[in-house]
C-alpha cells in the first residue's frame, strides 16, 4: 500500500521534473539561442539580405514565402532541419526542383542563413499571434462559428 503510494509520488515528481525542464528548455531555446547567435554583425546580416533579395527572392519572394509550403522568414521549410542543413541546400539546391545549386562560398551562404535567421527570429511573434484572416475564414467557413447555435467556439 504504502509502496504504491510512494511510488505515485514519485511518478508525479518525475512528471513534475520533466514539465520543468520542457519549460526550461523552451525558454533557452526562446530566449538564449538568439541571443547567443548574434556573432554575425549587424552588417553580415544585411550583406544577406542583399544576397537573398538579388539571388532568391524572385522565386522565394520578397519575405521568403512565395513557395508553398516554405516561409524561409519564418523558418517552414520541408527538409533542412538545422543551420547547416540550410547551408548545404543553398549550396547544392535540390536536385529535381527548380531550387538551384549556387557557387557560394560558405561565409556567403552563412550571412544568407544570419539574415533568415534575424528574420526568423523579429517574426516569430507575428506567428504566434496567428493569421486573423485565416481564422476570420475558418471562423466564418467551415468551423459554422458565426451561424450555428448552440456555437462550438464558446
Ligand atoms: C529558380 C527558383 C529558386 C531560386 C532562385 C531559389 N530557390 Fe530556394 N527553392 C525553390 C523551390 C522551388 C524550392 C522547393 C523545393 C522542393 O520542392 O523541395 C526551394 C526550396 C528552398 C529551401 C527549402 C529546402 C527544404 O528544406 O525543403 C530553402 C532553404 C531555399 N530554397 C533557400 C533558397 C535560398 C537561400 C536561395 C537564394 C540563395 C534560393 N532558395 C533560391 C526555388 C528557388
Amino acid at each position: 500500500m504504502q509502496n504504491a503510494e510512494f511510488k505515485m509520488q514519485m511518478r508525479s515528481r518525475a512528471a513534475r521534473l520533466l514539465f520543468g525542464s520542457a519549460v526550461f528548455s523552451f525558454c533557452i531555446l526562446t530566449f538564449a539561442l538568439p541571443a547567443t547567435a548574434q556573432h554575425e554583425t549587424a552588417s553580415d546580416i544585411q550583406d544577406g539580405g542583399r544576397v537573398f533579395r538579388q539571388s532568391c527572392a524572385n522565386c522565394h519572394g520578397p519575405d521568403g514565402n512565395e513557395i508553398p509550403g516554405i516561409d524561409l522568414g519564418r523558418r517552414v521549410v520541408k527538409t533542412a532541419k538545422t543551420d547547416e542543413d540550410l547551408v548545404r541546400i543553398i549550396q547544392k539546391g535540390v536536385p529535381g526542383t527548380p531550387m538551384p545549386a549556387t557557387n557560394m562560398s560558405d561565409e556567403q551562404v552563412k550571412r544568407v542563413v544570419a539574415y533568415l535567421r534575424s528574420t526568423a527570429a523579429t517574426k516569430t511573434s507575428a506567428t504566434a499571434v496567428g493569421d486573423a484572416s485565416r481564422g476570420k475564414a475558418l471562423f466564418e467557413g467551415k468551423g459554422g462559428c458565426s451561424t450555428s447555435i448552440p456555437s462550438p467556439c464558446r
